[in-house]
């Protein structure tokens, strides 16, 4: 980490007083600018110039239905991975035809509840292929293809090749072609998700090339699903480079057109990004409760558990983390190692390893996680009974608005039947 780099912009969201909404909503929370969403939206809406072109939010990011229902209005389509997904995005409004079902292993149970509501399922094995015909014989379905060749910021997000379980071989098109005509199902869309976080364009590129010779297989498509994966950087102090997006819609746009004209008609295009579209809108705020030094080795404790950001955890994941006092980022003139740490009972519970941070830091000062508006909440647990925390917008007019309560100790029994 180079710490002498501190021009990136920390106040976040204009200026907002950090304490002032920690006082008024509690530690740790959430928060989200509107902002920074609707301008994410547009660069995901706008990446590929075509006409038929449309950016389905993949939701799994972030569920949260006030931000869904800035998504949609910013005329983003979504992707749903359950059930549950379909049903919270049908509630903010958007319409089944604009929810894609990218299922994996699920049950004819959730085909049904998917076709019933009128939305699109995609099939990711030739078994559910076969569950899909026998409950929606003679219907529309899409195909998810494993292109052999994956992509990703850890071996647990890399969607595609042999060490992963999603997609239908690429080998196995004719195999693909005798179930559906089985069924009489029309398959009217191949897809594919290679993989989350990348940040050079050109393997996106090449992962579409192998996905639009799949796709000239099959005659009357109505779309070609690109996936997601699309990369930020994380890394703000080391002035990480972004994604170059106009270099990748370039490149996009002259293989799709160029396909296009040799398959002979004009198809839809789609993608399915989830991280770029919310994770620089959220900064995840917390306090610093205890200093400790073990055996020699600086420990500042937080409220930040992995059961509030599970991504450090889980992947190893970079988040830059910052500290506030008095409305101001503590820069340090004299920093040493420290290890940033939660409030769960596990040694794993480790938010930043080892990171050259300010002497000064004190209990009651306001810790920032960056970039954590993508898999943040929405992979948050109960994990040690712990409340999962309150999410809060900061909207365009620079109010701040309460978008989910926390959880309440009430919530943690409200599944059992306690007389
Ligand atoms: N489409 C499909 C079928 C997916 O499985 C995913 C993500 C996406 C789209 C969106 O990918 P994105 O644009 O967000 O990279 N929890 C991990 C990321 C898991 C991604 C799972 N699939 C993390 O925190 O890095």
């Amino acid at each position: 980490m180079n710490n002498d780099n501190m021009e990136f912009d920390y106040n976040f969201y204009n200026n907002i007083d950090l304490k002032r909404i920690l006082d008024k909503y509690g530690s740790p929370l959430y928060l989200y600018d509107e902002k920074t969403l609707r301008k994410n939206c547009r660069e995901m809406k706008n990446l590929i110039r075509y006409p038929w072109f449309v950016a389905n939010y993949s939701i799994k990011a972030n569920s949260n239905i006030e931000l869904l229902k800035i998504v949609r209005d910013e005329g983003l389509n979504a992707d749903a991975m359950s059930p549950g997904e379909i049903y919270v995005l049908l509630k903010a409004g958007f319409k089944p035809s604009q929810i894609f079902y990218v299922g994996n292993n699920v049950s004819a149970d959730e085909m049904k509840y998917a076709a019933a509501n009128g939305v699109l399922v995609s099939v990711d094995s030739l078994s559910q292929l076969e569950t899909y015909g026998q409950i929606g014989r003679g219907g529309r379905v899409s195909i998810r293809f494993n292109p052999g060749v994956g992509a990703g910021h850890h071996e647990k997000v890399v969607t595609a090749g042999s060490n992963t379980k999603f997609g239908i071989d690429s080998t196995l098109v004719n195999e693909v072609k005798e179930i559906a005509e089985k069924y009489s199902l029309k398959v009217v869309g191949v897809n594919q998700h290679i993989g989350s976080l990348f940040l050079e364009g050109k393997p996106y590129i090449e992962g579409v090339k192998s996905l639009l010779h799949i796709a000239s297989a099959f005659d009357g498509l109505e779309f070609v699903d690109l996936g997601g994966g699309f990369g930020i950087p994380y890394k703000k102090q080391d002035s990480q480079n972004r994604l170059d997006l106009s270099y990748l819609s370039h490149g996009l746009e002259k293989v799709i057109l160029e396909w296009m004209k040799a398959y002979g008609r004009e198809v839809q295009i789609k993608t399915e990004p989830g991280r770029y579209v919310v994770a620089e809108s959220g900064v995840l705020l917390g306090t610093v409760y205890s200093l400790k030094v073990n055996y020699g080795r600086r420990y500042i404790g937080t409220d930040i558990g992995f059961n509030v950001l599970m991504r450090p955890v889980m992947y190893d994941s970079y988040h830059e983390i910052v500290f506030f006092r008095n409305g101001k980022l503590l820069t340090g003139e004299k920093r040493s190692i420290a290890t940033v740490v939660g409030n769960i009972c596990e040694t794993g519970d480790v938010l930043a390893k080892d990171r050259l941070l300010p002497d000064d830091i004190q209990e009651g000062d306001i810790v920032a996680v960056l970039d954590a508006g993508a898999y943040g909440y929405s992979m948050c647990s109960n994990y040690n009974l712990r409340l999962r925390p309150s999410e809060v917008l900061i909207c365009e007019d620079g109010s701040d608005r309460l978008i989910r309560k926390r959880d309440t100790l009430e919530d943690l029994i409200a599944g059992y039947d306690i007389k």
